[in-house]
């Protein structure tokens, strides 16, 4: 992600969660509100790029460990105010620069993340993922389906196949956002050779994909 995308949500981070109060989106949010914290249960969790911590509030119970990080303080001291997150180790951290000192984990988690990584930079984030996890670890990516464009639609296509949005905060400052949409034969080939168990779950307004690092 980009310097500005990077201002940007530090800029959105306190009316960010209106993105969870769209009505439409409410039956989807309460099964995965379940269905993560489930499979992430018992586990020594990475969350990536994990904002206000809506999803850490959640897994957090029901983690071994969770460390949640982000690249930007403003929605991390949003994120250490949720209820449920006595335990979790907030860090500041850039997805593409993951330290060894946030130490090993056998879980990862990235909410509404990878449609920001470019094209270009999949590999190198889940590379720089993979190398923080042990063998057999579980990876879960959660973002959103094209029914986002409904209220975004994509304002530009670069030459590298990245899309991208003009987003207007209440200031009415505009910013272009890069938001991808993978097709499920660009999740699974990313993972081909490297995982197994690969599994990617569309509902109308958010898809899971989810893998196992090799043992
Ligand atoms: C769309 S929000 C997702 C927040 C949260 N995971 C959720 O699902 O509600 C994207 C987040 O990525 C963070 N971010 C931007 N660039 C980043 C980077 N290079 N490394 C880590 N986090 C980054 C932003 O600060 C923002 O909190």
């Amino acid at each position: 992600m980009s310097e500005a995308m990077q201002r940007y949500y530090a800029q959105r981070a306190p009316i960010y969660d209106a993105v969870y109060a769209k009505p439409e989106r409410q039956a989807e949010l309460r099964a995965l509100e379940r269905r993560l914290p489930r499979l992430l249960a018992g586990r020594a969790v990475l969350e990536v790029a994990c904002g206000t911590g809506y999803w850490t509030q959640f897994i957090a119970p029901r983690a071994a460990r969770l460390t949640a990080t982000d690249i930007n303080a403003e929605p991390l001291a949003l994120a250490r105010q949720r209820p449920g997150v006595e335990r979790v180790t907030f860090a500041q951290a850039d997805a593409y620069a993951l330290r060894a000192a946030l130490g090993t984990f056998d879980a990862a988690f990235a909410g509404l993340w990878f449609s920001h990584v470019p094209i270009e930079r999949r590999g190198e984030f889940l590379r720089g993922l993979h190398a923080r996890l042990a063998p057999g670890a579980l990876v879960v990516l959660l973002d959103n389906t094209e029914a986002q464009l409904r209220d975004l639609p994509l304002a530009e296509r670069d030459a590298a196949g990245n899309t991208w949005q003009h987003r207007v905060l209440p200031d009415g400052s505009v910013h272009r956002v890069l938001k991808n949409f993978p097709t499920r034969e660009e999740l699974h080939a990313l993972v081909a050779g490297i995982a197994t168990q690969a599994r990617l779950r569309r509902g109308e307004h958010f898809w899971e994909f989810r893998y196992r690092l090799a043992a």
